[in-house]
């Protein structure tokens, strides 16, 4: 249990883990996996044989496999749950990305064309609509519904999230109350099945279930924190960056920057930030001011509060290789550079 004398390890990472030093512990898990969601995608449908492989091509980062292999990892052992937690997840995660590059007009997506901008809106809404329900059959194949029950309340969660995120950046009204709530719903929803997932399959004790639960909000928070700092940068990551800006959709940065402004430096910064089309020019404007008014700093600090409580919470676990491998991962969280 969290003693009150615990000491929250300093926010500066020295050296963190590289994602190849992350996934080596569990390299041959990962290969297991990978052969389950190959399987799972496999289909004898003629039309979606073709976006299928260029699918399987365009492989993300598979951070939340890896989450919930070391969740269950540092519970006990893997075994045929975890990786059909692994596996409906990735499907369920792939089906929100494919989804959600329609809703933001995006056209890359882990650094090839997105799937609505060779295969256009009505096919991308279709197949994400096919590998959702695809990710929850797995549960169902397997028996698994204590898995399904988590897994379905998250992507509820997540087209809640989506959804509120889209009338917030219609109407220009965001609070940093509604941010949180927000990214809450659609990314740390999902990060924190994996973790609870990963837990389940391999240990019936709910303490460490909710304990697990609770690491994977706060890190998704972090996450998605990080991935609002991404499009103020300018750094290649496989995906468009300044598109928040272009597509005015307020995040934490923005939020903090124009909290912090004048009255005429914010009328001048909504009225950029509010214009329909955008140069780069006026992007790069627009980063500029959010910077000068330490809207990033303040998103940083934000990250590190919430990775600092998921550090916390999992010194309820004993040390041991296992915990360590959860601690990099947080690490890498932040620090990532995609
Ligand atoms: C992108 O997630 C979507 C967000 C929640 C920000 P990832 O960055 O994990 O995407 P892939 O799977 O590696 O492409
Ligand atoms: C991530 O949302 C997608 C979901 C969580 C459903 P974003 O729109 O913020 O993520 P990227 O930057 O396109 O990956
Ligand atoms: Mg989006
Ligand atoms: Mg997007």
């Amino acid at each position: 249990m969290i003693g009150a004398d615990t000491e929250f390890k300093e926010d500066k990472i020295i050296s963190p883990k590289s994602l190849k030093e992350i996934r080596r512990p569990i390299d041959s898990d990962l290969k297991e996996f990978q052969a389950y969601y190959k399987k799972a995608l496999k289909t004898d449908v003629f039309l979606l044989n073709q976006i299928v492989n260029y699918l399987l091509r365009m492989k993300g980062k598979e951070m939340r496999p890896i989450l919930v292999l070391l969740s269950a990892r540092l519970c006990g052992n893997i075994g045929q749950s975890t990786f059909t937690a692994a596996t409906m997840i990735e499907l369920l995660h792939t089906a929100t990305l494919i989804h959600d590059d329609v809703v933001d007009e995006a056209d890359q997506r882990r650094g090839f064309f997105s799937i609505n901008k060779i295969w256009k809106n009505k096919a991308s809404v279709l197949l994400g609509d096919y590998l959702l329900s695809k990710g929850l059959l797995v549960a169902l194949d397997n028996d698994e519904f204590a898995l399904l029950k988590v897994l379905s309340n998250a992507v509820k969660r997540m087209s809640e999230g989506e959804l509120r995120q889209l009338k917030a950046s219609k109407l220009l009204n965001m609070t940093e109350e509604k941010y949180f709530k927000i990214i809450s719903e659609k990314t740390a929803s999902l990060l924190s099945a994996c973790c609870k997932c990963g837990a389940i399959s391999a240990t019936d004790d709910t303490e460490k279930h909710e304990t697990l639960e609770k690491v994977g909000e706060h890190l998704g928070i972090a996450f998605q924190i990080r991935d609002d700092l991404f499009d103020y940068g300018a750094d290649d990551i496989g995906k468009p960056t300044g598109n928040d800006i272009k597509e005015r959709k307020i995040t934490l940065p923005m939020i903090a920057a124009l909290d912090r402004s004048g009255i005429l430096e914010r009328r001048k910064l909504i009225r950029l930030f509010g214009k329909r089309s955008k140069t780069r020019k006026e992007v790069n404007e627009i980063i500029r001011l959010v910077n000068e008014k330490g809207g990033l700093e303040y998103a940083r600090q934000h990250m590190n509060t919430h990775t600092r409580t998921a550090r916390y919470l999992l010194e309820r676990f004993p040390d041991s290789p296992e915990r360590q491998n959860m601690l990099d991962f947080i690490d890498f969280v932040i620090t990532r550079k995609k």
